[in-house]
């Protein structure tokens, strides 16, 4: 039997015995209790509670304006909606970089107050010494190179990243760096397939790609993305399972149409 299928909780463990085996990785992301409930019941192996909450539920612009204590309230809502899988936890913009003491402090508070099993992190060499203090305090964190969207300003935009020779290889030794601090997985965001390949067969730890290829230990996405309720967002990597935007306009409009012509509630639909 495949470790996904024996599996009741997903721990760190799994995901590298899942490496091992050669076995595929699905995380996703989610926010809030229902959709958590429903991606964890799907049977995801990790849901990540991104800071892409800024974009997909705050409607910021873009992830650095999202605050800690917002981080802890999604990812309190989703650990009380997850039974089996890994509930990983973005740490914010603003709150690790200036000092290892505000790493830990914040990287404490959030696996305290919301239960989650572990972190990531964006960043390499620059915050190795918050990640290493991090786990050196006992809380496992998944590091994310490549496309780092923290760091959109330094760049001015989201294009694909470590698309030449320099960056490239300062991202294998980055990945090389992460794992040796003992990080447990490392997200690869946006970077050329062959890279990407480079990096998972460099590093015993599973990278999980989004915009990386197929070479990857695992693969995320935005949930919101992939089920089609983000019209607006057509990056070449993203594939939609479903039109919900769609499903959900038709239904609303239904619903409207129904209360106006008061078709609605009908005699089984009031006490
Ligand atoms: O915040 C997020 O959703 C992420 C994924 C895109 C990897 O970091």
């Amino acid at each position: 039997m495949s470790v996904h299928t024996e599996i009741k909780k997903v721990t760190t463990s799994v995901l590298r015995k899942m490496k091992t085996q050669g076995e595929k990785i699905s995380m996703l992301t989610s926010y809030d209790f229902s959709m958590a409930s429903i991606v964890d019941k799907a049977g995801i192996d990790v849901i990540l509670v991104g800071d892409s909450a800024a974009n997909v539920m705050a409607g910021y612009p873009t992830t650095l304006l999202i605050t800690l204590d917002q981080m802890i309230y999604h990812a309190q809502c989703v650990v009380r909606a997850v039974s089996r899988a890994h509930v990983v936890v973005d740490m914010p913009f603003g709150y690790y970089e200036s000092s290892e003491a505000d790493a830990v402090r914040s990287a404490a508070r959030i696996m305290k107050e919301s239960g989650a099993d572990s972190l990531k992190i964006e960043g390499g060499e620059e915050v190795l010494p918050c990640i290493q203090k991090i786990i050196n305090a006992g809380i496992p964190v998944m590091g994310h190179l490549g496309l780092m969207p923290q760091s959109v300003n330094q760049y001015g935009s989201y294009a694909l990243r470590a698309n030449n020779e320099s960056e490239a290889k300062k991202l294998i030794e980055d990945a090389k760096k992460l794992e040796a601090a003992g990080c447990y997985a490392l997200v690869l965001e946006k970077i050329p397939a062959e890279l990407a390949k480079k990096v998972t067969e460099s590093i015993s730890i599973p990278t999980i790609g989004i915009g990386a290829g197929g070479a990857t230990d695992g693969q995320v996405l935005v949930v919101h993305d992939m089920l089609g309720i983000n019209k607006g967002f057509t990056p070449k990597f993203l594939r939609r399972y479903a039109n919900l935007a769609d499903e959900m306009t038709e239904a609303i409009q239904h619903y409207i149409s129904d209360v106006q012509s008061g078709d609605f509630p009908n005699e089984n639909e009031q006490y």
